[in-house]
């Protein structure tokens, strides 16, 4: 469904992103980890079409992003860090901001699209709240209904869990599966939150400093020898110990 093909990626002369080479099978949740400057973001935004792509590939449902990133691009749905809701119009609004642009639907189908957005991420009647009246977890439910909206093929999430306490995460996380589960989509989810990546990710991308060090399951990456991940094993087992952790037994 996905494929990220040989992708490498510059700012000017800075490099951050070599060669990276994976795929993704429809329906499936790879996560993408790493440590901070590591890349996670820029690979989301090559994938995305947000950035140009300058050397390699990304294949979308059988379009290349490089080649036409317009046909690409909606075929994906985005989940930003902030959601990125738009601050002076209501949930509603935010929701159809896309579709309505893009499907040109009218008021009363739209009406409705965003209502049964709302309701499969847990929102249900909270057309008219405006994003300030929002907490942080109805923010990020809110920019998945947006997405959602477009019935997009592949969903990329950025930072789903970041910044939120643990409850709320966990809630987001079962979110992301439950979604896969009702629509089949194919999602890449960027995330440092180690607790989080082995609730929702069939397989996980570790990026090292614009690398792919590792691609497998959550039990190979637990066994995985390199010290960077390691240390994320060890973490997340002693928030296990904390009974900070919610999730498999590691
Ligand atoms: N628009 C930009 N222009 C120039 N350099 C950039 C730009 N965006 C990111 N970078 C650089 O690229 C590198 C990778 O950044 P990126 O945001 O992809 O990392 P990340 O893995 O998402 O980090 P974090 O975990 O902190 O979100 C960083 O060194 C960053 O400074
Ligand atoms: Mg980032």
């Amino acid at each position: 469904m996905l494929k990220i093909d040989h992708l490498s990626h510059s700012f000017g002369r800075r490099q951050v992103l070599f060669d990276i080479d994976f795929e993704v099978a429809e329906g499936e949740i790879v996560v993408v980890m790493g440590s901070s400057g590591g890349g996670k973001t820029t690979l989301l935004k090559c994938v995305a079409g947000l950035l140009p792509i300058e050397e390699g590939d990304v294949i979308v449902d059988g379009v290349s992003v490089r080649q036409d990133p317009e046909t690409a691009r909606a075929k994906m749905g985005m989940v930003f860090q902030y959601a990125a809701l738009f601050d002076y119009l209501n949930v509603a609004d935010n929701v159809a901001f896309g579709v309505k642009r893009q499907k040109g639907l009218v008021s009363k189908a739209a009406r409705q699209l965003v209502g049964e957005q709302l309701e499969a991420v847990g929102l249900e009647g909270s057309e008219a709240l405006m994003p300030a009246e929002l907490s942080g977890g109805m923010r990020k439910r809110v920019g998945l209904a947006r997405a959602l909206a477009m019935e997009p093929k592949v969903l990329l999430y950025d930072e789903p869990t970041s910044g939120l306490d643990p409850v709320t995460a966990y809630s987001i996380d079962q979110l992301i599966v439950e979604t896969r589960e009702r629509t089949r989509t194919t999602s890449i989810v960027v995330s440092h939150d180690v607790t989080s990546v082995f609730r929702v990710a069939d397989r996980i991308a570790f990026l090292d400093k614009g690398r792919l060090l590792f691609l497998g399951t959550p039990q190979e990456f637990r066994a995985a020898q390199d010290k960077e991940i390691q240390d994320l094993v060890t973490l997340a087992r002693s928030e296990q110990a904390l009974g900070t952790f919610s999730g498999p037994t590691l």
